[in-house]
């Protein structure tokens, strides 16, 4: 891997598109640059941990392509779904101001059919910092799919780091042997994962640095560095539910930036990072290079002893290296019987409140502690529960059910009875239902959610179309007395945060982005079993100004599939020369033949 990955360039496809998009979507924002995608996202086999299996893979590659671009620059993404099933994508950070339709989430999308393509759209409007992307249907995440995405300052904003010799993308994440369907259909059957098979780092296995636990011939993933250098790391947890301790052997990892949000710059030997949260290190090459080093994410809050293959490792290599990494690994926090360490080190990572961000004027300038809350949201997670004879998981006693039709498209057209509009300020006494129940979000209003774990494991939880401050974490109830424990000054902004088990979290948001926006768990097996709600935020002032329109090519399903028209699917067929393309009607017809063939 080099120091620099450039985003794939724009292809001449990836132009005839755009062209043909021009007519399609709505306003653009004129004179901030383009950058074009053209992205084919399909099954590709790969053994990560030795075993074949099949992975999906954007434009054949696992992780996906870097989409590399600066503040305020709009974003074109032609997707062609390859899967033999329906795919969205979403921009996990990317808070899409005024156009949620561009989130790539069931309240706001409709699925992209197998075999079609869609075009996505948006500005990174006012943000900088280190995201991801990732397919957020049919547990898909956990077959891959994802890749990262970096918005770099404007040249004309000064960033509080002199610029870093290189820059890495790092995903880090849990991993399972078995494919998304099979996982799916364990958690269909009511049955929990189990311990994974293992931690990738960028879709790689573990170096080998013991020849017990780890079997020979896995390809794993290099750092090649210089001494004397520094480098930026942006790592990304995109893993199912395994929160991980990142370090890097005899190395100290200065952390400077999460979520869009330039930190308090602050040196750890190692960090613990949860499921969807992304933290970027400045790392100094100033060792002498007496052997290659570790740089390792293993499983926390674990028997160590029984988790021991859920240990990531990966090789950072000096240009003078002289030798391989050998000898135990750096050691992992130990804090068995001190559950505050964690916690601890949660609450020191600060908003560095005279950086300026994605404008001039600093981050602190925006006194958060100054505004008063206008709406107070408590949502309590609770450990799977029945309902119905299914197991679920669920936030104030409701377990998320999708309807057939985008909550977004159903406002669009009015459609009644597609969600209900009132999903509870406090957990609901009684037994736990299903329910399509959206938080009513006013427009303007400053927004207290305060999450509290009830559950057994560490559960991060994300907000699309948004930044929060993360003010305050605890272990025990929330209660009124816990606001006295607010940070008031320097909580960072950031849009995954993580609550620990027996504890609280609270955040504050500023409800200034219309749209429906998801709040979800990141933890992929709770959100798959309806961990989640979305918050509606509508200007009641009849105005075209604070939201972009329906996008032209907007796919309709649901109470609204009669508006879509038909598209003809386009699957690229790997053949000995190459990739060509197929039409559709050619693929079901031998699809088609082949069905017969098996079933007679
Ligand atoms: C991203 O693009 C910028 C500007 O074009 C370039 O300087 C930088 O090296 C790129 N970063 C990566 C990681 O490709
Ligand atoms: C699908 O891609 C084609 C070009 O390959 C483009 O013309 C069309 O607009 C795209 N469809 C959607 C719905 O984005
Ligand atoms: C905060 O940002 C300022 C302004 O860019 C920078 O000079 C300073 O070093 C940063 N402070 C810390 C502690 O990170
Ligand atoms: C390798 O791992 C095994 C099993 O955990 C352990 O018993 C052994 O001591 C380790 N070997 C080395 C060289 O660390
Ligand atoms: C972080 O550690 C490096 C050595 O690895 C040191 O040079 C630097 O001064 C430290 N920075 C801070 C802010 O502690
Ligand atoms: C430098 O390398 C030697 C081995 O060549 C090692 O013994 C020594 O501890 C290293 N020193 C530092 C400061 O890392
Ligand atoms: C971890 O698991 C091992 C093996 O089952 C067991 O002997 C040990 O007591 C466990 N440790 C803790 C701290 O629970
Ligand atoms: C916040 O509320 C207090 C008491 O209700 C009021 O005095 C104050 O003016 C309010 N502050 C703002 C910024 O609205
Ligand atoms: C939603 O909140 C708005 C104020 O923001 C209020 O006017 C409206 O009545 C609420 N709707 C429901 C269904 O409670
Ligand atoms: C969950 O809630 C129950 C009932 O309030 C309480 O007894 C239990 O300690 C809680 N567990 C956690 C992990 O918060
Ligand atoms: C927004 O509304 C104004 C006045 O109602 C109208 O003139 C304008 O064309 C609208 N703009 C868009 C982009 O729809």
């Amino acid at each position: 891997m080099s120091a620099t990955r450039s985003a794939p360039a724009p292809t001449s496809t990836a132009l005839a598109v755009f062209a043909s998009l021009l007519l399609l979507v709505g306003p653009t924002s004129a004179g901030d640059p383009y950058a074009y995608f053209d992205w084919d996202v399909s099954y590709v086999s790969a053994a990560p941990l030795g075993v074949k299996q099949q992975v999906i893979g954007v434009n054949g590659q696992f992780p996906g392509p870097i989409v590399n671009v600066s503040t305020n620059w709009n974003v074109v993404v032609n997707v062609l779904n390859d899967l033999d099933e329906p795919l969205l994508i979403t921009w996990n950070g990317i808070q899409h101001r005024k156009n949620c339709w561009q989130d790539g989430v069931l309240g706001t999308n409709c699925p992209i059919p197998s075999g079609w393509n869609w075009t996505y759209q948006f500005q990174v409007k006012d943000q900088i910092g280190s995201f991801f992307y990732f397919p957020s249907l049919n547990f898909h995440r956990a077959a891959g799919g994802y890749g990262g995405i970096i918005v770099n300052n404007r040249d004309v904003i000064a960033v509080p780091f002199d610029k870093p010799d290189g820059d890495f993308t790092v995903f880090i994440g849990d991993w399972y042997n078995k494919d998304h369907k099979d996982l799916r259909k364990a958690l269909d059957d009511g049955k929990s994962l189990g311990m994974p098979d293992g931690v990738l780092i960028n879709g790689k296995g573990p170096y080998r640095y013991n020849k017990t636990l780890v079997p020979a011939g896995i390809d794993y993933e290099t750092i090649n560095v210089h001494p004397g250098r520094t480098y930026r790391f942006r790592v990304h947890n995109v893993g199912i539910s395994t929160s991980l301790n990142l370090r890097i052997q005899n190395h100290n990892m200065l952390l400077v930036e999460t979520e869009g949000s330039y930190t308090v710059q602050q040196n750890y030997t190692n960090l613990d990072i949860h499921v969807g949260q992304s933290y970027s290190f400045l790392v100094t090459m100033d060792q002498n290079a007496s052997s290659d080093y570790y740089i390792v994410a293993s499983a926390r809050f674990v028997n160590e002893s029984l988790w021991r293959r859920v240990t990531g490792v990966a090789i950072l290599r000096y240009s003078n290296s002289r030798g391989k990494a050998s000898g135990p690994l750096p050691d992992p926090p130990q804090d068995l019987y001190d559950k505050t360490y964690s916690m601890n080190q949660a609450r020191s990572i600060r908003w560095n409140l005279s950086a300026g961000a994605a404008r001039p004027n600093p981050q602190g300038s925006f006194r958060y502690a100054s505004i008063n809350v206008t709406q107070q949201y408590l949502l309590r997670n609770e450990p799977p529960v029945m309902i119905n004879g299914e197991r679920r998981a669920t936030l104030n006693g409701i377990s998320y059910s999708p309807p057939e039709t985008p909550l977004r498209l159903a406002d669009q057209y009015t459609v009644k009875g597609v969600y209900t509009l009132d999903f509870p300020t406090r957990p609901l006494k009684g037994s736990p239902k299903l329910a399509r129940s959206v938080i009513n979000g006013t427009y303007r209003g400053f927004m207290e959610i305060i999450f509290q774990n009830n559950d057994t494991n560490v559960q991060t939880y994300h907000m699309d179309g948004y930044a929060f401050f993360v003010v305050g974490m605890d272990y025990g109830e929330w209660t009124e007395d816990s606001r006295g424990t607010y940070n008031k000054g320097d909580g960072v902004a950031r849009c995954t945060t993580q609550v620990f088990p027996g504890a609280w979290t609270a955040i504050l948001v500023s409800l200034d982005n219309v749209g429906i926006w998801n709040v979800r768990a990141q933890n992929l097996d709770t959100w798959y079993l309806g961990q989640e709600v979305y918050v509606r935020v509508v200007n009641p002032e009849d105005t075209n100004k604070t939201e972009l329109p329906i996008p032209g090519n907007a796919l309709y399903c649901g109470l609204l599939q009669k508006y879509q028209k038909e598209q003809v699917p386009h699957h690229r067929v790997k053949s000995s020369s190459g990739i060509i393309y197929a039409e559709g009607k050619f693929v079901i017809l031998m699809l088609f033949l082949v069905a017969i063939a098996t079933f007679t």
